[in-house]
């Protein structure tokens, strides 16, 4: 798939991805989990580089699960240490490119180190415009939604605001994602059909787009994919077709 079939007036603002198979993509080379990892960066970057040049303003990577916890320590500590050197050789590229770096999850879990530094790259960045590139670290949208149930009654306990006046904006001015529209197009990698957890309010409207390339695999020409499906899709939003056009 090539970057001249995108229509270029219908990008989607928001893409959010799971990147699945590092693991697999190992295996299948007789390498230790840690190998796809490191080579799952490579894929990070290389979208991101797409999504500076289609001109995507959103886009959010499931890079750390709430249950990716129970996985080994040593692959955990190995995440965390790819995460933070990642981080730092790149802090200098997000803001030359005019990058806004933001995370969503549970960070009190992350070791202090990563934590800390998470929220220097983020503050560092801050003002960057072009894209906003969202890390779900120690994320799990059930979790999300029951820290949002949690603020929002106390709230109402405090008689900040009224159980009558809670809507849906309400709920989502209190998602971590408060900040980023709706996700327009969500894509999962390694042929799994699932969304595992993963922003389960955002994306009530959104195209899904599953492939079976492993993360390590996906390159700029497999983002084109999935925005061409995206864009040869006709999103109703509950309403017919002939209202749509
Ligand atoms: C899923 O593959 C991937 C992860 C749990 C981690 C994602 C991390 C990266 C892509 C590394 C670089 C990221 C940043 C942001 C620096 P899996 O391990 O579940 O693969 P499997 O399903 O084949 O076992």
């Amino acid at each position: 798939m090539s970057f001249e079939k995108i229509d270029k007036n219908n990008i989607p603002h928001h893409v959010a991805v799971i990147m699945d198979g590092n693991g697999r993509w190992a295996k299948k080379r007789g390498m230790k989990r840690e190998y796809g990892h490191r080579a799952g960066r490579k894929s990070v970057k290389k979208i991101i580089e797409s999504c500076l040049e289609l001109g995507i303003k959103n886009l959010t990577l499931y890079a750390f699960s709430t249950e990716n916890w129970n996985r080994p320590k040593i692959e955990i500590d190995f995440l965390m240490q790819l995460l933070f050197l990642s981080l730092k050789g790149e802090l200098k590229n997000l803001n030359k490119n005019n990058i806004k770096f933001d995370t969503i999850g549970n960070l009190n879990r992350l070791p202090k180190k990563i934590g800390n530094y998470l929220e220097k790259v983020r503050l560092e960045t801050k003002k960057n415009s072009k894209l906003t590139l969202t890390l779900a670290l120690s994320y799990g949208s059930r979790n999300e939604i029951v820290n949002v149930v949690r603020e929002v009654s106390d709230k109402v306990k405090n008689n900040i605001i009224s159980s009558k006046n809670i809507d849906e904006t309400v709920i989502n001015d209190h998602l971590y994602t408060r900040n980023l529209p709706d996700v327009d197009l969500l894509i999962r990698t390694s042929g799994e059909k699932r969304i595992s957890n993963f922003l389960l309010w955002q994306i009530a409207y959104s195209e899904l787009y599953f492939t079976k390339k492993l993360w390590p695999d996906f390159r700029k020409k497999d983002l084109y994919k999935a925005i061409v499906s995206y864009q040869n899709r006709e999103r109703r939003f509950g309403k017919t077709s002939e209202q749509i056009k």
